[in-house]
């Protein structure tokens, strides 16, 4: 007998877990530094309309497919559509890219754990300023260090995800976000008494129209569409968790927003901090590991502060990666009748397996030095290359497709609506997910391919 669905306990629930999803190494790992190398401003407007224009329609498209359904992504295209339809593929690609993400997610996520305790213990700010990027170097490499903190990592995750929707996913939602805002909140406080605080600002704000590129403009689409956690099929599955009478357009963007602020918190809270021990801002993935603690380690305070900083990217990192586990996860209990214990254990345990490569990818093994040797960049880069640029767009193309072209226009219209005080973006949201949306994201691909 079918067990009855597991549902959210409540709409807020579902918006913090959602926005759990949405907010994580993206908003405050890679938007600053993505950002920095793309020179600031400008940067920041164009990612701000891919948000609105692209990022959102494909959300509330995401979230409508997993409440019209009830199903995890593979589910979903099959009842919505006829059973062995084509569409299943892109349910089935979101599950084969939450088992990629998740593994090298939970690499760097690691760093974060590891960089935690050595703020907590005094460890990181002993270094001095010359000791962090041979400490990023030796942290990078080592495999037993990378090993051990994967697989804590995941271990934390599959916790969590043991609990269930609303014990477990809804719950800690409930507790690491509120506690990630707190934190973010006493960071903005320090950065704002600093001397670079206006330079960092304008930075992030003012127009630097000069230093933006085509490329940066379709960076922007990518980070975008992996910041709020789309086009892998995570919105649909949490979708799936929503009772009828929730408005589907108003959550959609409140998720969206929270997630868009909190990036530009990061990002306004790690420039001025930069900017004031006299850093460049185009320092790439090392910038949140080995520059802010450069800074920081010449501040008072200095390891009160970089603890915080490293807590709020693991809380982060832990309400992202548990919704990445349970796409794996959802699949196994939908498709195969799992229990979610055992779905659970088999999937985080699978994607704990396929971590390791990622873990040793810094080293002089195989999976690291060896791969960059071969084909020019190590598993772990070649993996994240895949996912950001392929699995994620093209999901994204599968998903606004389907529900702008395939999916019957009742359900569409219904769902839109049902619980809905904003039935008149219903055409707008079309109008963009039948041209705007695939237009942009065949754009990205032909990147990807080196066609433009
Ligand atoms: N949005 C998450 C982040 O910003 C990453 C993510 C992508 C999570 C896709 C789930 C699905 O870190």
């Amino acid at each position: 007998m079918a067990e009855q669905r597991a549902h959210w306990g409540s709409k807020l629930g579902f918006v913090l877990a959602a926005a759990g999803s949405a907010v994580g190494l993206g908003n405050i790992w890679k938007f600053p530094y993505v950002t920095g190398r793309n020179g600031g401003g400008a940067f920041v407007l164009i990612y701000l309309a891919c948000v609105a224009l692209v990022g959102l329609p494909v959300m509330v498209a995401e979230i409508l497919l997993g409440r019209a359904s009830q199903k995890s992504p593979v589910g979903a295209f099959r009842d919505l559509s006829r059973p062995r339809s084509p569409w299943v593929f892109f349910g089935l690609l979101g599950v084969a890219g939450s088992f990629l993400l998740l593994s090298y997610y939970s690499v760097v996520a690691g760093w974060a754990l590891h960089y935690s305790w050595l703020s907590l213990s005094g460890a990181l700010v002993a270094q001095g300023p010359n000791g962090m990027q041979p400490l990023f170097q030796q942290v990078y490499e080592s495999p037993l260090l990378n090993l051990s903190y994967h697989l804590l990592f995941m271990g934390l995750t599959i916790l969590v995800v043991l609990g269930g929707v609303a014990k477990g996913l809804e719950r800690w939602s409930r507790i690491l976000m509120p506690a990630l805002f707190v934190m973010m909140l006493i960071l903005l406080g320090r950065a704002f008494m600093l001397d670079g605080f206006g330079r960092g600002f304008e930075f992030v704000f003012g127009l630097h129209t000069e230093q933006l590129t085509g490329r940066g403009v379709l960076e922007a689409l990518g980070q975008a569409f992996f910041s709020l956690s789309l086009g892998m099929g995570a919105m649909i599955t949490y979708g799936s968790y929503l009772r009828r009478e929730d408005d589907i357009m108003s959550a959609a963007i409140t998720i969206s927003v929270l997630d868009t602020l909190i990036a530009l918190l990061a990002a306004v809270v790690l420039f001025p901090i930069l900017f004031s021990y006299g850093m460049e801002p185009a320092q790439g993935p090392g910038l949140v590991f080995i520059t802010i603690p450069i800074a920081l380690s010449q501040m008072p305070a200095g390891s009160f502060l970089a603890s915080v900083f490293f807590l709020l990217l693991v809380f982060a990192a832990l309400t992202s990666s548990i919704s990445m586990l349970e796409v794996a996860t959802s699949y196994f209990i939908d498709e195969r009748s799992w229990s979610r214990a055992k779905a659970t254990l088999v999937s985080g345990g699978a994607i704990a397996a396929i971590g390791i490569p990622a873990a040793l990818a810094g080293g002089p093994g195989f999976f690291g030095a060896g791969m960059t040797a071969l084909v020019g960049a190590n598993w772990f880069d070649t993996v994240d290359y895949l996912v950001s640029n392929w699995f994620l767009p093209l999901g994204g193309l599968g998903i606004s497709l389907f529900t702008a072209w395939r999916l019957d226009d009742a359900i569409r219209h219904d769902h839109f609506l049902s619980g809905s005080k904003l039935a008149f973006f219903y055409r707008a949201w079309l109008a963009l997910l039948r041209l705007v949306v695939p237009f942009a994201i065949v754009l990205v691909l032909l990147h990807a391919v080196g066609v433009i």
